[in-house]
């Protein structure tokens, strides 16, 4: 059994670099095509076990070669993929995916077999997430599935995180079984019902997630990008700053942060200790492309490379 679980989206992302993203209606050339693993969920679970922790993943592909390379990504650095199943008469989850060349990027998903992990299909895994320690979650699978299993993790007393990503409003049905919920500015923004741009100031982004607090939430830890991070809870706060990093795609650095969180917290490191680690593995992952292929080793984010 291992001790961290992710039950998420796996997607084949096909990405395009550009000078800059095409407005509506125009045609712009590109530089470069890839096609790289990804999927919020997948990026977390091989993040999460490329930086030591012991991960299974949860989630559904389609009969097709992307499911299986994605499969086989994820074993490679050792995610038990035995929850990983396949849905016939789907494809599996796609992202298309345009990075400018200022590292930012623009993703349109695809869900198909993750639309398809209903709470029918949960079922089959839910010794699995029985058994683990942390249970870490996205919200690119059905919201169902996502709210029983959330309810199935706290009943067995694990650890549960949510990145709240792609950004949705969420019930306090949610909110009150979630330990740490990890937005970024618009997803905090959004969940808290409050206005808030890459101006605003520390006080109003911790006023945010006290908000979220009231509501039920455990603690919140706001990605902040290049700002770094702030873990917010009932009794105070802690800023962590990011590391000077030069950015060439930001796809899936909040999902090396929230898996990179999830392997601290495993190996019993500190709430705010393993934010520290998350924040420095997310910089070390922007200035490389694509997402699961961007994530650092565990020797590289000790050493700060
Ligand atoms: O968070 C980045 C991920 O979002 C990409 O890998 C893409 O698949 C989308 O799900």
């Amino acid at each position: 059994m291992s001790e961290i679980v992710v039950l998420g989206s796996l997607n084949a992302d096909l990405v395009v670099s550009a000078e800059r993203a095409p407005e509506g209606g125009e045609t712009v050339a590109g530089s470069d095509f890839s096609v790289f693993n990804g999927g919020k969920g997948a990026n977390q679970a091989f993040a999460a076990a490329k930086l030591g922790g012991a991960v299974s993943m949860l989630g559904r592909v389609g009969e097709d070669d992307y499911g299986r390379v994605l499969k086989a990504g994820l074993a490679s650095v050792g995610v038990s993929v035995d929850g990983v199943r396949c849905i016939e008469g789907v494809t599996t989850g796609v992202a298309a995916i345009t990075v400018e060349a200022s590292g930012e990027n623009r993703i349109v998903v695809v869900p198909g077999a993750n639309g398809a992990y209903s709470v029918e299909e949960l079922e089959r895994d839910m010794p699995l997430i029985k058994g683990a320690k942390i249970a870490l979650f996205q919200l690119e699978i059905p919201i169902e599935t996502v709210k029983k299993a959330l309810g199935i993790a706290r009943d067995a007393s694990c650890i549960t995180i949510l990145d709240p990503a792609p950004a949705t409003a969420l019930d306090e049905a949610v909110l009150t079984k979630v330990d740490y919920v990890t937005p970024n500015l618009s997803e905090l923004s959004l969940l808290a019902a409050c206005p808030l741009s890459a101006e605003s100031s520390e006080a109003e982004i911790v006023d945010a997630a006290r908000s979220l607090l009231d509501k039920g939430v455990g603690k919140v830890l706001a990605k902040l990008g290049a700002r770094g991070a702030v873990l917010v809870e009932r009794n105070g706060y802690e800023r962590i700053y990011a590391v000077n990093a030069k950015a060439v795609d930001s796809t899936g650095a909040g999902d090396c942060f929230n898996g990179a969180f999830a392997a601290a917290l495993s190996r019993g490191i500190a709430a705010v200790e393993a934010a520290r680690f998350a924040c420095s593995a997310a910089s070390i992952s922007v200035t490389r492309p694509g997402a699961q292929s961007s994530v650092p080793s565990l020797d590289e984010v000790l050493k700060g490379v």
